[in-house]
């Protein structure tokens, strides 16, 4: 570990930084760490594959297709939480951080995956949900039983409430989900209680993280997962620990359902006592001989905020949320991009690039629209499916590391007619039906042309209903047909092991038309995204890699679209 750590100490004194542009060097290929370019694959378990034929993906399921995440030619898996949990929230709500759902597996079960995975040169990044547990976690259940001012209280944020009998909330504050962040408890006796604070579901309280037994528990928990060979932690809402003891209204109206735009810093987001938790956890992550990895989903106003995550003690690195947000146009890319990878080199860190998760909107029903992609998203076009395709060229392309979200390798589209009695997402119903929620993009996936629920399962019926049209863009399907998206990802991910060098770390925007985005990385290398109207012409000295479709005459980029070039040899 010594060893490592120096080289990598070594490594990043040596960055130098005028605005987003960073050079290494010093010669890196054994010295940095795996995660520093490692192409992450997001398992959203309950839709990845059913083993046991219950209609929910399982454990064992992504077990027997660990092949296929392999040949796609990633370096890592982040698994969604597999704890028990009431699933109230997907499993966001645990219930116990030391066990497997039933739903997923067994303990054993887990074990499998890990060893399996790391017998195929795979990492296993776990979902680790600290902000909160379930309102069913023994944890709560005996806060709830315990009197006011308890120590068991005091593992959560339990308040009076405001007026004569206390049956206003503590304040106006709002939940992420919709309605208000706080919910009364009822005492023993039946009367009424105390509130509680909850930023997502009434079913996930907040845990106090100024309590010290929280933060030893949790040092545990991590423990128990890193000695079973988890190789690093993609940490949840970790932006929301550690809240400021100010309880101050924020001025939100009371009919105000749904608030996602409150990022902070709020008394109750990106308050200043999270950074002293994730100092702790990047202590117990170099207990390791291999150090643990930690990416944050940290979600705040500004990148002055992010930056500060991603201090040398704290996060190796976070995940692009704000890319996933953006319109197509290639100056949102162009300044979205500068200002995550600024972000990192302030503090000699890195970005983990994505487009795209279990929270967002596909990509090629994002892009299929010209406008922001809120909403309900209207008809998936061809010309989605290119700019998608341009768009992961561009986020490959990046220094760092990367992260595809399932099904992204296969193009999928937002499912937005699920039948309401279907929808699952706390979302759909905290904002009293006017929210449409993430069902759409977890849909279980569709591994074959036929057969019952498109060899996902054994059975017809699936927890989310999948449409029929997924027969044709199925795994088996696009694996007969070169020109699929799914193969796309296999050559661009097989390419980006290859061609770029560790000290390439430079990212330059070369001049360009307008709305055609030009990013050279190293002296070789170029991507081109055309976000313009017109076509764009390659120079006679350079060769396309990889392209989103293929160029006409093997020199024009068409518009939508984008390529890989190099300089010929
Ligand atoms: C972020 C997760 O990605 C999301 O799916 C979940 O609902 C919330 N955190 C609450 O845990």
């Amino acid at each position: 570990m010594i060893v490592e750590e120096e080289a990598q100490k070594r490594i990043l004194d040596s960055i130098h930084l005028p605005g987003h542009v960073a050079s290494l060097d010093v010669d890196t290929e054994s010295s940095l760490m795996w995660w520093h370019k490692a192409v992450l694959y997001q398992v959203y378990l309950r839709s990845f594959a059913d083993a046991n034929d219950d209609g929910v993906g399982d454990i064992a399921g992504l077990i027997s297709r660990l092949p296929y995440i392999k040949e796609l030619g990633v370096d890592a898996v982040w698994i969604s939480p597999w704890y028990e949990s009431p699933m109230l929230d997907g499993g966001y709500d645990v219930r116990n951080y030391v066990d497997t759902d039933p739903l997923f597996g067994s303990l054993e079960d887990v074990q499998n995956l890990i060893d399996a995975s790391h017998q195929l040169g795979l990492r296993v990044v776990l979902d680790f949900v600290a902000n909160h547990c379930s309102s069913q976690h023994p944890w709560f259940q005996s806060a709830l039983t315990s009197s006011e001012g308890s120590r068991e209280r005091d593992w959560f944020y339990f308040k009076d409430g405001q007026g004569e009998s206390g049956n206003e909330p503590p304040n106006d504050w709002k939940s992420i989900f919709g309605g208000p962040a706080w919910t009364r408890t009822q005492n023993l006796d039946g009367s009424p209680g105390q509130w509680y604070f909850h930023l997502f579901d009434t079913s996930q309280p907040d845990l106090n993280w100024k309590n010290e037994e929280v933060l030893i528990q949790f040092d545990e928990i991590l423990r128990f997962w890193f000695d079973r060979g988890v190789d690093g932690c993609r940490l949840d809402a970790v932006s929301a620990i550690g809240k400021d003891d100010d309880y101050r209204d924020m001025g939100f109206a009371p009919d105000d359902l749904y608030r996602p735009d409150i990022w902070g810093p709020v008394p109750f987001f990106d308050a200043e006592g999270v950074h002293d938790v994730l100092r702790r956890w990047r202590r117990v992550a170099r207990e390791y001989p291999t150090e643990k990895f930690l990416v944050g989903e940290v979600v705040v106003r500004d990148v002055e905020r992010l930056a500060r995550y991603l201090r040398r003690d704290e996060l190796q690195s976070t995940l692009s949320f704000d890319l996933s947000k953006i319109v197509w146009s290639a100056d949102a890319f162009r300044q979205m991009i500068n200002t995550l990878h600024g972000a990192c080199f302030e503090h000699h860190s890195w970005m983990t690039w994505t487009l795209s998760s279990h929270d967002e909107k596909r990509t090629v029903s994002r892009y299929s629209q010209d406008g922001p992609a809120e909403g309900v998203l209207g008809d998936v076009t061809p010309t989605g499916h290119g700019r998608a395709r341009a768009a992961y060229l561009l986020a490959l392309a990046l220094p760092g590391s990367a992260c595809i979200y399932q099904g992204e390798e296969l193009g999928l589209w937002e499912v937005i007619d699920i039948h309401e009695d279907r929808l699952q997402d706390p979302i759909y119903f905290r904002t009293g039906k006017q929210e449409l929620g993430r069902d759409g993009c977890r849909v279980p996936l569709p591994w074959e042309k036929e057969g019952p629920s498109l060899g996902f399962s054994a059975r017809h019926e699936t927890w989310l209903p999948q449409p029929q049209s997924w027969a044709d863009v199925s795994v088996a399907t696009q694996l007969n047909d070169a020109s699929s998206t799914l193969h796309f990802f296999r050559a661009v991910l097989a390419l980006r092991a290859t061609i770029f060098n560790d000290d390439e770390w430079d990212i330059t925007w070369e001049p360009s038309p307008t709305g055609v985005l030009v990013l050279r990385r190293g002296p070789d290398f170029r991507c081109v995204v055309n976000f313009s109207g017109e076509p764009f012409c390659i120079s006679d000295d350079e060769e396309a890699l990889a392209s989103s479709s293929p160029l006409t005459d093997e020199r024009i980029i068409g518009v939508n679209n984008g390529a890989w070039l190099r300089a010929r040899r």
